[in-house]
């Protein structure tokens, strides 16, 4: 994709080189990140007006350490190494990096030496909050280089070689300990030069040039899920390609009270994609049928999907003509985790996805969003016109509510978990908290308990309650829901569904749990 001034980053392991990422695209600058291993032909053809260095587990003395070319620092634009950048640009350069004899975790405290570089908007002597995490540091500064900032216990917290434009930072300016590192980052970026004028806008109109390039006169076929990635993703390819798009909804009976009708009304109606939708509820239910194994369900349900999605496709080829392209709704935290430093994480779940499908199917893949975060993709989609609904949504597993009822899924279990979950997304709504929380929703237990109502012993279903915050789903903690709240929504649980007579709440953080109960 064509912006016309991006950074690279180069990453080097660290847990926080995506936060670099999102921080610089937030001062409105465009980025990507390469792991540190590519060839330096493609750094240099890369073409960029600045490049950061990320943070990184290994130590620079240790053998086999990661390294970049040295020429790197030729190309005559501006780099910053954030701390084991910094320690490989003294290193390379011709400095000494040793042990650190206080090794430093946490908050610290630098006192700006120089107002330059990434501290061009302090003053001398002004004293700034930071965060390190180092074991490492740099002893004894490369030729060329002057100290930028010094610690309590270290004399080189920041350096710079003025006339070559790099610059090297001991702490991490992109995390949020550091108060003022995106100052900082936005200080490095001006001297790169950078307009910071990338905007959604402007995203929006180069990404529809490229589809258009990239698809010709072809047709293409878009899945719809109803979540956000894929709405979005549509939108973009109707903007680019109006009726050569045609999207497909797969219902596979797994979906939360009034989804199907939402979609059809939104996508379809409201905003004329031409939609095919697939009611595949029958065969998901058959091919679950007393399947209690959670693996073994997700499984199930990914290859089921698979399934109807491309004799979906085939019916809607056969009606509509022949299609070249499959788009996808792949973000840039997946694109990153798959050409990772560290390689791919190890599987917990196996995730549904549509991977594998557009080589079985002989098409072509077009992903709109690969370069976007989830924030981005929310903003490209109120660019788009999207309703908030559809925009702010949360989360939704591609297995639907059958990772939610534990044990077998049947249609009126379906039922039973389909109005509890409506209740709690009303109420947590109706608290005004939907957009705050990740995510908010119902598990029906494979548990049966006694209750009384009326003067009646119950003999019934255990429904659990889940809220969690989380920035990305990878770790999250349970939402300290108002007792209030879970007050109404236990009662009008056990009042209006039939089927459950008690309602617990889930107070474990992930890890060790996870988000989903299967
Ligand atoms: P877990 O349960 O692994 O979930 O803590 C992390 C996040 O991923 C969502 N999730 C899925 N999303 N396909 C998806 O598209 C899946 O198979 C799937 N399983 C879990 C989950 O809702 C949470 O946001």
């Amino acid at each position: 994709m064509s912006h016309h001034e991006h950074l690279l980053i180069l990453d080097f392991g660290s847990q926080y080189t995506q936060l670099i990422a999102r921080r610089v695209r937030a001062l409105r600058v465009y980025c990507e990140i390469l792991p540190c291993t590519v060839p330096f032909e493609r750094i240099r053809s890369f073409g960029a007006r600045g490049i950061v260095l990320s943070g990184g587990p290994a130590s620079v003395e240790a053998p086999g350490a990661p390294i970049v070319e040295p020429e790197l620092f030729s190309l005559g634009i501006p780099v910053l190494g954030v701390c084991y950048g910094q320690q490989l640009i003294a290193k390379l350069l011709g400095g000494r990096v040793a042990k650190a004899t206080a090794r430093e975790y946490g908050p610290a405290r630098i006192e700006v030496l120089a107002s330059v570089g990434p501290f061009a908007s302090f003053v001398e002597g002004q004293r700034l909050e930071v965060w390190m995490s180092h074991g490492d540091r740099v002893d004894e500064l490369p030729p060329g280089f002057v100290p930028l900032a010094k610690t309590a216990a270290g004399p080189f917290a920041a350096m710079g070689d003025l006339k070559r434009r790099l610059y090297g930072v001991q702490f991490h300016p992109e995390v949020v300990h550091t108060p003022q590192g995106t100052q900082m980052l936005a200080s490095f970026l001006d001297e790169c030069g950078f307009a910071r004028d990338w905007t959604m806008g402007s995203f929006v109109e180069s990404a529809v040039a490229t589809i258009r390039a990239q698809v010709g006169g072809e047709r293409a076929i878009c899945g719809l899920s109803g979540g956000v990635d894929s709405a979005v993703a549509a939108m973009l390819l109707h903007r680019a390609l109006g009726e050569k798009l045609r999207c497909v909804f797969v219902d596979n009976g797994l979906l939360r009270r009034g989804e199907r009708a939402e979609v059809e009304q939104t996508f379809g109606h409201r905003f004329h994609l031409p939609l095919t939708t697939v009611d595949a509820s029958a065969r998901f239910q058959e091919a679950l049928s007393g399947v209690e194994d959670p693996e073994q369900k997700r499984k199930i349900i990914g290859k089921t999907f698979i399934d109807a999605f491309e004799e979906a496709v085939q019916g809607d080829q056969a009606e509509h003509g022949e299609a070249k392209f499959l788009a996808q709704g792949t973000l840039y935290p997946d694109v990153i985790e798959s050409v990772s430093f560290k390689g791919p994480s190890a599987t917990i779940k196996s995730h549904h996805n549509v991977g594998g499908l557009p080589e079985r199917m002989r098409l072509e893949l077009i992903e709109p969003l690969r370069e976007l975060f989830k924030d981005e993709v929310r903003a490209v989609g109120r660019e788009l016109g999207l309703p908030e609904s559809i925009v702010s949504r949360q989360p939704f597993p591609g297995p639907g509510l059958a990772v939610r009822i534990l044990g077998a899924v049947t249609p009126e279990r379906l039922e039973v978990l389909r109005g509890a979950d409506a209740i709690v997304r009303e109420e947590v709504d109706r608290a005004g908290l939907m957009e705050s929380i990740w995510q908010a929703f119902a598990v029906l237990l494979p548990v049966k308990s006694v209750g009384v109502m009326g003067d009646e012993r119950t003999y019934d279903n255990v429904c659990a309650i889940r809220a969690v915050h989380s920035t990305d789903g990878m770790t999250a903690d349970w939402v300290r829901l108002p007792y209030e709240l879970l007050a109404t929504i236990s009662s009008r649980i056990v009042n209006e569904i039939s089927g459950i007579n008690r309602v617990v709440y889930d107070v474990t953080s992930k890890p060790p749990g996870t988000i989903e109960w299967e």
